[in-house]
């Protein structure tokens, strides 16, 4: 094996230190920037996805309450209360109906005192996850807490 000369091996090594410094901090400058750009919001992306501000309100109060324990939307959730995907749009349900739970609560349901504000903003919530997105007419939940999809017969 030839034996490298130190005096070259400590060039080299000096080149791809500093080569290695150069690429990390173009890395990390590249990191910096972008990371204070998404912070400074020019594209929004620390927003919530809901884009009406009533409905986004209603998006966080839905976690806070954490009505997801007892309610499913899309079919994720807890099963004690009903799916609430599109409760809005239902015939016979909708914002009027939903509003009678929000502020009184049933037996099951608790009363969660909320203000006028709060009602408004969970409607909303709910209204804009009505109006993306559907529950298959053809699911049903197990006794075991599963989705099942059922089949037309063939
Ligand atoms: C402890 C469980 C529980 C929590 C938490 C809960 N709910 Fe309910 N909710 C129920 C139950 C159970 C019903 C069905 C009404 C009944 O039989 O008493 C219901 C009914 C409803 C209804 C009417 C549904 C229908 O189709 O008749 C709406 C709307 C509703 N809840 C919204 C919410 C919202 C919004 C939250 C969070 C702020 C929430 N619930 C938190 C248990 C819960």
């Amino acid at each position: 094996m030839a034996r490298h000369d130190p005096r070259h091996s400590a060039a080299s090594s000096d080149f791809s230190t500093g080569f290695k410094r150069a690429v990390i901090g173009l890395v990390f400058l590249a990191f910096a920037g972008y990371t204070l750009w998404i912070d400074a919001g020019p594209i929004g992306l620390k927003k919530t996805a809901v884009a009406d501000p009533l409905a986004a309100d209603g998006k966080l109060l839905y976690q806070k309450y954490n009505c997801q324990a007892c309610h499913q939307i899309y079919g994720l959730g807890g099963y004690m209360g009903p799916d609430l995907t599109n409760e809005y749009s239902q015939p016979g349900k909708g914002p009027a109906y939903m509003s009678v739970f929000l502020k009184n609560g049933t037996d099951r349901m608790p009363n969660f005192h909320l203000a006028p504000h709060d009602v408004s903003a969970l409607i909303a919530y709910l209204g804009s996850v009505d109006a993306s997105g559907a529950y298959p007419a053809n699911a049903r939940t197990t006794w075991y807490g599963s989705i099942e999809l059922r089949h037309p017969r063939q």
